[in-house]
């Protein structure tokens, strides 16, 4: 990133969370999971489109067997707060019936997005499902969700960069930003 828009961002949002912190957060995550999951071989399923950075990060530093698979949804549309409605955009295409799937999330707020994905999911009879998310926002939460793995948990306030959008822009910023 040209050193004038880092500036120009630090000045506009400040920073929250570092691309290095990012970076060894998502390690130990990986980490952890590879341990976890070790003869297991797993799918990964990618909530598009916000985890699309830290699926590709994550999935770099796993190092057992697994497949990897996506799924689109999107509840947000333009606004900053959630609509209350999921809608699924892409179905995943891989059999997860009697496999370890693992749901990679961007961020967790009301959690419906994960609240949903784990009902709809559950019916395909995964023999385990378990859900990580990079970052998860305290005192947002509409409803009790499933996250077995957590990266950072945040203040509720708006986030963009690394994935994350504010009307579809700023998912390219290395690094995590409040915008609100
Ligand atoms: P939830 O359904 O309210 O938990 O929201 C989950 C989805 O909303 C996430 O996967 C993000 O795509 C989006 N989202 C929630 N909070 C933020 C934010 O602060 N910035 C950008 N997107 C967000
Ligand atoms: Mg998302």
């Amino acid at each position: 990133m040209p050193d004038q828009i880092a500036k120009f961002l630090e000045q506009q949002y400040p920073i929250l969370i570092t691309a290095e912190q990012i970076q060894a957060k998502v390690r130990e995550l990986a980490r952890q999971l590879s341990a976890d999951y070790a003869g297991k071989c797993p799918v990964f399923i990618g909530v598009l489109n916000g985890s699309f950075l830290f699926f590709a990060d994550l999935l770099r530093h796993i190092t057992i067997d697994c497949e990897v698979d996506f799924i689109k949804i999107s509840s947000y549309g333009e606004a900053m707060r959630t609509s209350g409605i999921v809608k699924v955009r892409k179905e995943i295409d891989c059999h997860i019936e009697g496999r370890h799937a693992i749901v990679v999330e961007d961020i967790i707020d009301s959690g419906l997005s994960v609240t949903f994905l784990e009902n709809k999911l559950k019916t395909l009879k995964p023999e385990s499902l378990k859900f990580v998310s990079l970052l998860v926002k305290e005192g947002s939460a509409q409803v009790k969700y499933p996250c077995d793995y957590a990266g950072f948990h945040i203040p509720n306030r708006f986030v963009v960069g690394y994935g994350l959008d504010y009307a579809q822009k700023l998912r390219n910023l290395p690094a995590i930003y409040v915008m609100d």
